[in-house]
């Protein structure tokens, strides 16, 4: 089935596959021994996702997806006081919307157009000027293959958006519920 999705000019399009389905509930702890942590590296996030049977590419691609959205203050403190891999206007220019204490929940785009879905994520690493530490992880500056990924996705928007869509499909691919497990919702906001 086709998914369109138009955030601010570009229009990505990738097939989805139909009939998956869903969990009835959700738990709090399985999420938080599975999802990775923004304060991870880069050898934890490789870890992680092959894990889970999703490679060097997939971490790459999928972290693409902090094109879009805002991050709380608790998430990325640590990066903008300690890390050295930090652009120094911007680590001063965060820091006055996430103070040393206080202000836990003041939120920060994950990139500079969070409402537009493009690749300005990856030219913003190259500056050193990713929000997360698990963000700037994935440039170091030190021409690894990481480096490569994101320095190709950063020239062409186009590849990023077809290969976006392939590591979306790879993840949905994870563990598909099957027979009565689950159900497949009427309304994807809510169980049926
Ligand atoms: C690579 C490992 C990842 C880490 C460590 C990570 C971490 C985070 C963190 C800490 C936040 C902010 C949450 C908050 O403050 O409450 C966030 C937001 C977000 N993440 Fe990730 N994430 C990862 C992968 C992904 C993937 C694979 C996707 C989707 C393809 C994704 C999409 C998003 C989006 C859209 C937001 C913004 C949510 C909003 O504005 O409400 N992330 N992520």
């Amino acid at each position: 089935m086709p998914a369109w999705f138009h955030l601010g000019g570009s229009s990505f399009y990738y097939e989805v596959l139909i009939g998956r389905r869903d969990a009835r509930n959700a738990s709090w702890n399985d999420a938080n021994r599975n999802l990775p942590a923004p304060f991870f590296n880069f050898s934890q996030l490789i870890s992680n996702f092959q894990a889970h049977g999703l490679d060097l590419k997939d971490l790459v691609l999928l972290s693409g997806g902090h094109s879009i959205g805002l991050a709380r203050c608790t998430t990325f403190r640590a990066r903008i006081y300690n890390d050295t891999n930090i652009d120094k206007c911007f680590a001063a220019s965060v820091q006055q919307v996430c103070p040393v204490s206080g202000g836990d929940n003041n939120t920060q785009p994950l990139d500079s157009t969070p409402a537009r879905f493009d690749n300005v994520y990856y030219k913003a690493l190259w500056k050193s000027q990713g929000l997360l530490h698990s963000d700037q992880d994935l440039f170091k500056g030190d021409n690894s293959e990481s480096d490569r990924l994101v320095r190709y996705y950063s020239y062409l928007p186009g590849h990023f958006a077809r290969d976006f869509g392939a590591s979306m499909i790879k993840m949905g691919n994870m563990k598909p519920l099957t027979g009565n497990d689950g159900e497949v919702r009427l309304n994807c906001r809510k169980n049926n």
